[in-house]
């Protein structure tokens, strides 16, 4: 037997996927998301989408200064990552509040990464699709980089623990790796 969910809800079928925090920068203003909704859409070229609340600070800055950063954190910052989706950039610094360090780009002009985070996604802004209360931003992947020891191929579980959002205040991370070869 299945029981109905509400569409409102459907999303948290599909959601536990990886939290990431995404840096923008715009003149004088640096800020931090938090989000869940986000999805590689082509290998090559590197396409990657992030959806944001047409509301967000973020959506702003990074239309305007086209180009953003996916940070992935790991389950150690889990505090700060909750903290950066609570509370808007427009009311705070969320670098200062947060305490998580901003760091210069490899390739990015004015989008600091954030050190503390454990890989980093460069994108210079592709398009912006105005999709219901969101916009997907398509972000085109320049340079990305992981902490050593903690990435060969794939994110070495058994070293680092990543963080996924079931919905509400609710998060798990990972436990085990299971190696099933393709047929
Ligand atoms: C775990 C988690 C996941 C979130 N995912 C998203 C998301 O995918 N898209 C979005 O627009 N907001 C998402 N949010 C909400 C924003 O992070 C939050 O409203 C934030 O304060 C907006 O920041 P800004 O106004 O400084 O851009 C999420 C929040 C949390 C805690």
């Amino acid at each position: 037997m299945k029981i109905e969910i509400p569409k409102s809800k459907a999303s948290r079928l599909v959601n536990a996927g990886g939290v990431i925090l995404v840096t923008s920068s715009y003149k004088d203003k640096n800020n931090i998301i938090t989000l869940a909704w986000h999805t590689p859409i082509s290998r090559d070229p590197a396409l990657l989408g992030i959806a944001i609340a047409k509301s967000h600070l973020s959506y702003e800055l990074i239309k305007k200064s086209e180009e953003f950063i996916i940070n992935i954190p790991s389950i150690d910052i889990l505090k700060q990552v909750v903290f950066c989706g609570s509370i808007s950039g427009n009311k705070i610094d969320k670098f200062k509040e947060s305490k998580l360090t901003a760091e210069k780009a490899a390739q990015l002009i004015k989008t600091p990464i954030i050190k503390e985070c454990i890989g980093h996604i460069e994108c210079s802004l592709r398009d912006i699709k105005d999709i219901g209360d969101h916009g997907l931003f398509i972000g085109e992947a320049v340079y990305a980089s992981a902490e050593e020891g903690l990435f060969d191929e794939t994110w070495q579980i058994n070293k680092t623990k990543l963080i996924f959002h079931l919905g509400g205040d609710l998060f798990t991370t990972n436990t085990e790796k299971i190696n099933i070869p393709k047929y």
